[in-house]
């Protein structure tokens, strides 16, 4: 899989480092509110899994699948819910988890679905943001991002192309062959 990579762009440690403290500062502004952290399936799971548990704090999670990519690079601007959260989100306080921020369609659906189900609070939390691809006719407030990247495909920690490298521990950039080959 490592072939497959350009380069690394942010290595297991900086991953570590920054995920722990974003984990300690929203433990710190969701003590004693019991957040309902939403994790967005399939590509924020890695990202959850180390930020939840870098939260001493009682809080609930929840998972969301949505489509946005298929298989390619590009989005397609139609966001569907393909599984539903299994709890209802009225009077809760929710963060939403996700692993990139790109045009921002998919997160901004998001956000409105669960604000109109009535949560007290809705903040969003991502892993990586590309604020240089967002589309402007797109309204979208981030309010925890760990990496601000450069406007490449990346995969690893959660992220894949067709499915592919979600299980490698660093975050990198594909080369472009791989994906204009196929
Ligand atoms: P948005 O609606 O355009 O913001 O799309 C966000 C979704 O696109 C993310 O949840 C990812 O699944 C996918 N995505 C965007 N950029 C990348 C990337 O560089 N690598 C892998 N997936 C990406
Ligand atoms: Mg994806």
């Amino acid at each position: 899989m490592l072939n497959d990579l350009s380069h690394v762009l942010i290595s297991e440690e900086e991953l570590r480092r920054k995920v722990n403290a974003l984990g300690a500062q929203l433990a710190e502004e969701y003590q004693g509110k019991n957040p309902t952290m939403v994790c967005i399936l399939k590509g924020a799971v890695v990202f959850f899994a180390d930020l939840i548990r870098a939260m001493p704090i009682e809080l609930s999670m929840d998972f969301m699948a949505v489509s946005s990519y298929g298989n390619g690079t590009r989005s397609t601007g139609e966001v569907e819910i393909r599984k539903d959260l299994s709890h209802s989100v009225d009077g809760r306080h929710v963060v939403i988890v996700e692993d990139i921020i790109d045009s921002g369609r998919t997160l901004s659906y998001i956000a409105k679905v669960l604000a109109s189900r009535g949560a007290a609070s809705v903040k969003i939390c991502t892993l990586l943001d590309k604020p240089d691809r967002r589309d402007p006719n797109v309204n979208i407030h981030v309010d925890y991002s760990c990496f601000v990247i450069p406007d490449e495909f990346v995969v690893g920690y959660g992220l894949d192309y067709a499915e592919k490298y979600r299980n490698m521990p660093m975050i990198g950039v594909l080369k472009s062959e791989i994906y204009e080959n196929t």
